[in-house]
């Protein structure tokens, strides 16, 4: 008897083949499995797509809320942002990766299969998850083996009768989930021709959005969005919701020059109309929640926690420890956050909490001043202390070149 396979199918053109090709040439029984993490995608299509393939089972993995809950809202927590993007496809790896393990355990698997080419992070991510979560598995990449480009993949595809996509084939390559979506290649390899209109899906160009602009307000919960204009709402409604409003007034779009961590530097475009939205609005929280010591260390683990998810670990005794740290820094990071959405800027213009650590009586230049001005002389005398000794013995004025 053949031995099983589970492909993490997405059903274009490259895992589709893929089917066809563990089954001829590595000789595997292929089941193929959609993790659904809210890209747009029809059930009934790529099932039937997959078995026509040549497929000898097709499995769909509800995952939105999972994937909302357990990784997306955690990371905004930890406020990842890669490079100065929120990242989102490698929030979805270690996910799909759990997911392949669960089913090639289920199916009695040995080996499980993605559609990840040789240059990009997430064979990193994939393969280095399904490491963690199960050594056992063989991990196939039929694209870093065959060596077939577009052209050749069509011809196979046909030669094989594989349904493919009649519709003109995008000349971009795209990834997509709920918190974000991620568009390469084509005309973008070129890092100064500025971005056709038509890599864009989720969000209007600031210049067609409504001229008036959009308020609304988010209710966080422990650094958790939990509402949207005082209405509770479910993660994955919130997440959508926010993509639709805050994409009808143009934000969330970015053009990004990242270094891979295969080496290269490549040039994509990001459209995240909530994340941009719920990460403005979560530091606006933390700003009055944590205090200055918090936040600084909060930044400085925000950027580790980003850089080990995006190289693939995940899943990994590094992330369970940076976790615990966000997690508790969260404990009082409830409260809402009032934004503006205008013409491609999500703007906070009002904040509040239960918990806030703003002080109007300390802050206001005006009447109800409870602050001590007598004490800030004798502040600033111990506090300028090492700098006057210093000057004192060597020249602190010099400004180079003045
Ligand atoms: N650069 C992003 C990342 O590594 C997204 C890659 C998604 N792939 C794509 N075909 N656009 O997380």
């Amino acid at each position: 008897m053949a031995e099983k396979i589970i492909l993490a199918y997405s059903g274009g053109l490259d895992t589709s083949i893929a089917i066809r090709w563990l089954k001829e040439e590595r000789g595997y029984d292929v089941v193929a499995l959609t993790v659904d993490v809210g890209m747009d995608r029809d059930r009934e299509t790529l099932q039937s797509r997959a078995m026509t393939a040549g497929a000898v089972g097709y499995q769909w993995a509800d995952c939105q809320e999972t994937f909302i809950r357990h990784f997306v809202f955690p990371a905004l927590a930890a406020g990842a942002r890669y490079q100065g993007y929120p990242l989102a496809t490698a929030l979805s790896r270690p996910l799909i990766a759990r997911e392949m393990v669960a089913v090639a355990r289920a199916e009695g698997a040995t080996a499980v299969a993605h559609g990840c080419t040789a240059k990009g992070n997430d064979q990193v991510r994939l393969d280095v998850s399904v490491g963690a979560l199960a050594p056992d598995l063989k991990v196939v990449a039929p694209l870093r083996e065959w060596e077939m480009d577009r052209e050749s993949e069509i011809a196979y595809a046909h030669e094989h009768s594989i349904p493919i996509e009649v519709t003109k084939a995008s000349p971009y390559s795209i990834d997509e989930n709920l918190w974000g979506r991620s568009i390469e290649c084509g005309v973008l390899e070129d890092p100064w021709q500025e971005p056709p209109a038509d890599v864009y899906a989720w969000t209007k160009s600031p210049a067609e959005a409504p001229d008036e602009p959009a308020y609304v307000e988010i209710g966080f919960e422990k650094g958790a969005p939990v509402s949207v204009d005082g209405k509770e709402v479910d993660p994955v409604s919130l997440v959508k919701q926010l993509n639709a409003l805050a994409g009808e007034h143009g934000v969330g779009r970015l053009d990004r020059v990242e270094d891979r961590l295969v080496g290269i530097k490549s040039r994509e475009i990001y459209e995240a109309p909530a994340g941009i939205t719920l990460l403005a609005a979560h530091d606006a929280l933390e700003a009055l929640t944590l205090s200055k010591d918090q936040r600084r260390l909060k930044a400085r683990i925000a950027q580790e926690y980003a850089e080990l998810v995006y190289n693939g670990l995940w899943f990994s005794a590094h992330h369970k420890d940076l976790e615990a740290y966000v997690r508790a820094t969260q404990r009082h990071v409830t409260g809402e956050v009032r934004l503006r959405l205008h013409k491609g800027v999500a703007t906070v213009v009002g904040r509040k909490s239960p918990k806030s650590l703003y002080d109007f009586a300390l802050a206001t230049y005006d009447k109800g001043d409870e602050f001590d001005r007598t004490s800030a002389v004798g502040f600033i005398d111990i506090w300028g202390l090492p700098v006057r000794v210093q000057a004192k013995a060597q020249d602190l004025g010099e400004v180079d070149g003045a």
